[in-house]
């Protein structure tokens, strides 16, 4: 089959590279792509805002599936587009993305399928949001209500500062979301679904802030890792059984049918698991890293799913090991990424590792920064230890003026300090 793949950061690197190795995909190509795809893999522009220029690109390349990558196309519409162009598609409708698009419609769906989440009060005025603050307590959780590439959310002690980004939302939407502060570890568990049956891929875990030992500024991720020998055994199955699968037949019972990839974002409570967000597709660093354990083809799977024959599909394999994804940043991310600087990697590839593209472009010979979250590095190893060496060194051949990255992905888990409350 011939697959195109719409986005344009690390995570589509990611699916482009894991649909390669799937030898029912006999042509793949992406839009638009990066410096890194495009070694590879065929690239064409597209606005990927656009749901018609989508549906045109891809009815005028013939492909027979079309995977989105973010959420900006799937919010606009892109799914409904090639819906009606009668293309199949890895993503879901308009409708249905609202369950990423709005965290207020998210909630209202988690409570009519009793899915346990943050308490939290939708507020439109200042008087509102801080009797709110008072009746949580601090920390205080305010949550931007629309897509906000992860840098919507301010969890703080500063009432002051939670009342500043209150009204900052409110003053650009109309609307704020005060919410209960979850303590414990955050999961994600990445849901494939064809609108009825549910396939969970293995849980990772993300991190958001931009500095070591969690501190400093939300961030779109700056690393990930899997497996999460720390986290319950049975935790994928309760996951499933009491938060995709109840959340999957609500959006089906209203008439919206959710396919494609709901992003399950927990944290493990000590009131028990509970979900921090939803979102309506792969997430991005942690999709580099379960990608690069999934042994079984994701064509295939994805299309299923595209099809609704998710429910025929044998079990999902994966390899031994551990994966480690770090993101190099640029200079000045989250607030101000500078762009244009030159990006050199010296010596070869560290065995087990992957550079893959994010904010990049090519300049004559040169390959340029392009992006805040410039590229990410995914290693697979035997155990976390021998993942983190591997892409930690790899990370010390790569040259980009002002970068940053967090020398603390997955040490915790290595060293066995996560506890769940
Ligand atoms: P969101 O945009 O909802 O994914 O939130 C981004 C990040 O903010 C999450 O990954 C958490 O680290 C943090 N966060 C969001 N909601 C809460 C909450 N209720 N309690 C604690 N941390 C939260
Ligand atoms: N890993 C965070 C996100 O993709 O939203």
């Amino acid at each position: 089959m011939d697959v195109l793949v719409i986005g344009s950061g690390a995570r589509e690197h990611a699916l482009v590279a894991a649909l390669e190795r799937d030898p029912s995909v006999d042509g793949l190509c992406c839009a638009p792509g990066n410096a890194g795809i495009a070694v590879d893999t065929a690239t064409e522009p597209v606005d990927v805002s656009d749901p018609a220029a989508i549906a045109a690109l891809a009815q005028r390349l013939g492909v027979d599936l079309v995977v989105i990558g973010p959420e900006v196309p799937l919010v606009a519409g892109a799914a409904d587009a090639l819906a009606e162009a009668g293309v199949a598609c890895f993503g879901p409708s308009a409708a249905a993305a609202r369950l990423e698009g709005s965290k207020a419609f998210a909630k209202e769906i988690m409570a009519a399928a009793n899915v346990a989440t943050a308490a939290a009060h939708s507020c439109d005025d200042l008087d509102a949001v801080a009797a709110a603050l008072d009746e949580l307590g601090a920390p205080h959780v305010v949550k931007d209500d629309g897509l906000a590439a992860g840098k919507g959310v301010i969890v703080t002690n500063d009432r002051d500062a939670a009342l500043a980004h209150a009204t900052a939302c409110i003053n650009a939407r109309s609307r704020v979301l005060v919410e209960e502060y979850l303590d414990g570890p955050e999961v994600s568990l990445f849901c494939i679904t064809d609108g009825t049956t549910v396939v969970p891929l293995r849980p990772a875990q993300d991190f958001k802030r931009v500095g070591e030992n969690d501190e400093g500024p939300n961030t779109g991720g700056m690393g990930a890792y899997t497996p999460l020998d720390w986290a319950p055994p049975n935790l994928t199955e309760e996951v499933v059984r009491d938060i995709a699968q109840p959340t999957i037949d609500e959006m089906r019972r209203r008439g919206t049918p959710f396919v494609g990839v709901l992003y399950v974002g927990l944290a493990l409570t000590s009131k028990g698991t509970r979900v921090v967000e939803f979102n309506a597709r792969f997430g991005d660093p942690e999709t580099q890293s379960v990608l690069a354990m999934l042994t079984s083809p994701l064509g295939e799977l994805l299309n299923a799913a595209a099809h609704g024959r998710l429910g025929e599909r044998p079990p999902l394999t994966w390899r031994d090991g551990a994966s480690v994804t770090v993101v190099l940043a640029a200079d000045g991310y989250p607030s101000a990424p500078r762009a244009g600087d030159p990006i050199v990697v010296e010596g070869g590839p560290v065995p087990g590792t992957l550079i893959l593209h994010a904010g990049t472009k090519t300049n004559g010979d040169q390959v340029l920064s392009a992006g805040g979250r410039v590229l990410s590095v995914v290693s697979v190893g035997q155990d976390l230890a021998d993942a983190r060496a591997r892409a930690y060194r790899q990370l010390d051949s790569i040259h980009l003026p002002g970068s940053h990255y967090r020398r603390d992905i997955a040490a915790k888990a290595e060293r066995g300090d996560i506890t769940v409350p």
